[in-house]
Order: C-alpha cells, then structure tokens, then sequence
C-alpha cells in the first residue's frame, strides 16, 4: 500500500513560531482508495497550550483519527490545502496534473487559511517571514493572466513542468488560499491581504463590484472583511483584509479557520439528496451553537442577516466555503463575511441560494427567511424588523453605494436586476407560485 505522511505544524494562540502537533498520512489501498490518518503527537498533548484543529472532528483525543473522505483528507486539512486556484498553480509546476492531497500541502505557500502548516521534518522550519508585496501585484497578475490563457488554449501553454524561471515565478505567485479566483496573499501596512484579480471572463469589474458588495454589507450592520481597492496598471485589485492574521512584534498571530463545509461534515460537490441535504444555513446554525456556545447569541442572528443580505443580492455562490469560524484563542466564533457576489439573473419568481434556510428550502424569500427564524435565535418580530429594514437599505442604497466606490454606470445596468428580485417578497401561501421544489427541512444531524 503506497504511502505518504507528513508532519502538521500549529502556531498556537498569542505565538508567532510554531510547533508540531502531530502527523498525517495518507495511505492508498490496492484498490486505489485513499485512507488518511492523523495522530497528535505525544508531547503536543502534554502541552497545557494546545488547542484543538477543529471543533467536529480532529478534537483533542488520543486515537488515530482515520478517514477515507475526502480522498484521504480531513477537514481541517483540506480547509488549509490550496484549492481551485492554488492547485492549478502547483499542477503547472510540478507538471503533474494529479498531484496527492500531501503534495498539494507541502507543495503550497504558508499562506494557507487558519494556523496549521505541513512539512517534512519533525522540528517546523524557521517561519518564512518573507511575503509578496503590494509592489509585487504587477507581476503577480502577469502570472495569473499567463495561467488562465494556458487554460483556454492548452496549444500556447507553457510546457509540463515549467521551466526554472517559469516556475520561480509560479511559486512566488502561488497561494494556499482556497476559491476559484486568480488571486495572491500580498503584504502591505503591517496587514496581510487577499488580494482578487480581474479575469478576462468577466462580464463586468468584479474586484470593484465585490469592494461595493462588503461596503453595502457593511452598512446592512452586517460585520466584515476590511477591503480596499488598489489599481495596477488598467487592472483593479480588491485587497481584503486577512482576519485570520494579525501583526505582531515578531511576524504575525494565526487564528485557526475553519470552513462551513468541514463543520457541516459536507461535500464540495451535492450531487446527492444526502449530500445536499447538509448544505443548509439551519444545520450550520446548529454547529455554530454546539462549536461557539459563547457567541451563539451573537452569531446566530448575525448569520441569519447574511442570510437575508444573500438573498436580496441574489449572492447564489453562498456555498459553504463562502462561510468560516475562527478561534483567536480558545473560543471558536463566526468569522467576518467575506466573497459576496451578485448574480444578476433572468428569472423574476424563484431564485435560490446555495443553502437551505427555511421551509421553502433554498427559496431566496422573505417568508421563507421568516419560517424559521428562532433556528437562528431570533423571534418573528425581530427578524421581521431585520429583513424588512435590509430590503429598504438595498433597494434604496445599492445603486448609490456602487457608484461612490467607483462602479461603472455600464455595469450597474449588468448587476442591476440581482438587488431585491420580484420573488423575494411572494406570498408564497398563494398556491399558484411554484413551491413544489422545495425541500425536505433538514434536521440536526444526531452526533
Ligand atoms: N479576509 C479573509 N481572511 C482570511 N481568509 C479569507 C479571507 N477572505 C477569504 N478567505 C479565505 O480564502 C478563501 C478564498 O477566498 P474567496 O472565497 O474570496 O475566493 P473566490 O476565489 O472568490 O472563491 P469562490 O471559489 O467561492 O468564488 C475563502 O474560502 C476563505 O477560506
Ligand atoms: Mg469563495
């Protein structure tokens, strides 16, 4: 049985070196199937410090954990591996078009999400304190505009494994940070950044319209990412702040992170009824009372208005990596909001987010946000209060808000119709619009 392993390194609370917590490896059967397994290390467990990877399902035990999702992968793990983007980057650099879930890690940058960090030998290595700059961008989106033109015309690619410069180039432009977007962690002000390229399939200036989408949350009373833009050339960059990062005097703190997706158990792709049964904003919520018992009555209802805020924009790519919860120290809590998109769309009767949320299932609608609202801690006149005073907020202030940060008058017209569609405010007692689709309501999942 062909196997791999590799050492998992934590910078734990208030430290900015790390140390090891334990090994992972990662075993593939004859039959081809992945099996991973991690153990804490003994004297990480001796440790009065540690803390725990995640709150669902690398918790604090003794046992080898095992698993054969996921392709061999844990949560935690997956949520700190590069996804879509990043991988595409070590792929062209390897010249390997399938590299294992270990190579993805040790072959990433330390930027990855939360506070973990792979490696080869027992002892981490001295931290890289060395990131890209906000001077680097120029470079960094000349690489990314490079990669994406491989991609749509594999003729003109740069050969399997690209040669040194090539992939010096690719490295420092590579990223551990999850989603489909060309993007680069880049370094500015004593902050770290996310940094968001345009990409040439873009309808209209996605950086400058995800800036306004925070900036509209923002005012919504909703809590999230600090963003800035920046322009590079004719390109427009958004930065988003990092939170899982903050300065100190010796590099930086790390929060660890945690996406929806591993505290929901759930798969990237729902492709069946049990599988798409667990992408619900009503299961979440029941994760975040059972893994953030001390800011429950704050997240929940915080959660409950990105909810709404998602379906008065239309934002349908709400899936559960689009969600996280972090711990700064021992507590875990909901992070800020962050990657919010409008989807502008045809359809004026029923649009649907990504996750359930009521008894209409996905049904981007008002009664259905309302169906359920003490799921999220909140009484039918508080979220009555919440959902009518952010439909107000959009409708009047979205167009406003676009404009100020500099979105164009052209594609205002092209986002226009995603802000507070028609169906959002059906009475949907009235038996001729559609509900037959909806869902079965999710219940909690028994642990
Ligand atoms: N401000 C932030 N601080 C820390 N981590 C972040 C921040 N913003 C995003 N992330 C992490 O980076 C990942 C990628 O960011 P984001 O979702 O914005 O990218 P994307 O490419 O637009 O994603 P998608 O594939 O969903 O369209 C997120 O899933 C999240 O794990
Ligand atoms: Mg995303």
């Amino acid at each position: 049985m062909p196997s791999e392993e590799c050492f998992v390194y934590i910078t734990l609370p208030g430290q900015t070196e790390r140390v090891t917590a334990g090994r992972y490896q990662l075993d593939t059967t004859r039959q081809g199937a992945a099996v991973g397994q991690f153990v804490y290390g003994r004297s990480y467990l001796e440790r009065k410090d540690r803390v725990e990877f995640d709150p669902v399902e690398l918790k604090i035990q003794v046992p080898p954990f095992r698993t054969t999702k996921l392709r061999g992968n844990f949560g935690a793990l997956r949520d700190s591996s590069p996804d879509a983007w990043g991988r595409k980057l070590i792929e062209t650099r390897l010249g390997n078009p399938s590299p294992s879930e270990i190579q993805y890690l040790l072959n990433s940058p330390d930027d990855r999400a939360g506070a973990l960090g792979f490696g080869l030998n027992v002892q981490p290595p001295a931290p890289v304190r060395t990131f890209n700059k906000t001077l680097d961008l120029a470079r960094l989106i000349e690489v990314a505009d490079q990669i994406v033109a491989a991609e749509k015309d594999p003729a003109a690619a740069a050969p399997a494994g690209a040669d040194a410069e090539q992939a010096e180039a690719l490295m420092r432009a590579g990223t551990s940070m999850g989603g489909a977007r060309p993007k680069a962690t880049v370094e500015d002000e004593g902050a770290l950044w996310l940094a968001k390229f345009p990409h040439r399939d873009d309808r209209w200036n996605n950086p400058r319209v995800e800036h306004a989408m925070l900036t509209l949350a923002r005012g919504c009373g909703i809590s999230c990412a600090e963003s800035q833009m920046t322009t590079i050339g004719d390109k427009d960059v958004v930065l988003i702040k990092r939170f899982d990062r903050n300065k100190a005097e010796k590099g930086y703190h790390r929060s660890r992170m945690v996406s929806a997706l591993t505290l929901l158990d759930a798969d990237d792709t729902p492709d069946t009824v049990d599988k798409r049964q667990k992408w619900s904003y009503l299961l979440l919520a029941d994760e975040i009372r059972r893994a953030a018992s001390g800011s429950q009555s704050k997240d929940l209802p915080e959660l409950f208005r990105r909810v709404c805020f998602n379906a008065l924009i239309s934002n349908t790519d709400d899936h559960p990596r689009n969600h996280a919860i972090l711990a700064k120290d021992q507590a875990w809590s909901l992070s800020p909001a962050y990657d919010l998109t409008p989807n502008p769309m045809i359809a004026l009767e029923r649009r649907d987010l990504a996750m359930a949320f009521g008894n209409w299932g996905r049904y981007a609608n008002r009664l259905n946000l309302l169906s359920q609202s003490e799921r999220f801690l909140l009484s039918k006149e508080e979220a009555t209060a919440i959902v009518d005073g952010m439909k107000a907020t959009i409708g009047e202030s979205w167009y406003r808000v676009c404009r100020q940060v500099g979105v164009s008058e052209r594609d205002c017209e092209l986002i226009r119709s995603a802000f507070v569609y028609e169906g959002f405010g059906y009475d949907l007692a009235d038996p001729t619009i559609a509900t037959d689709d909806a869902e079965e309501l999710p219940t909690t999942r028994p642990r």
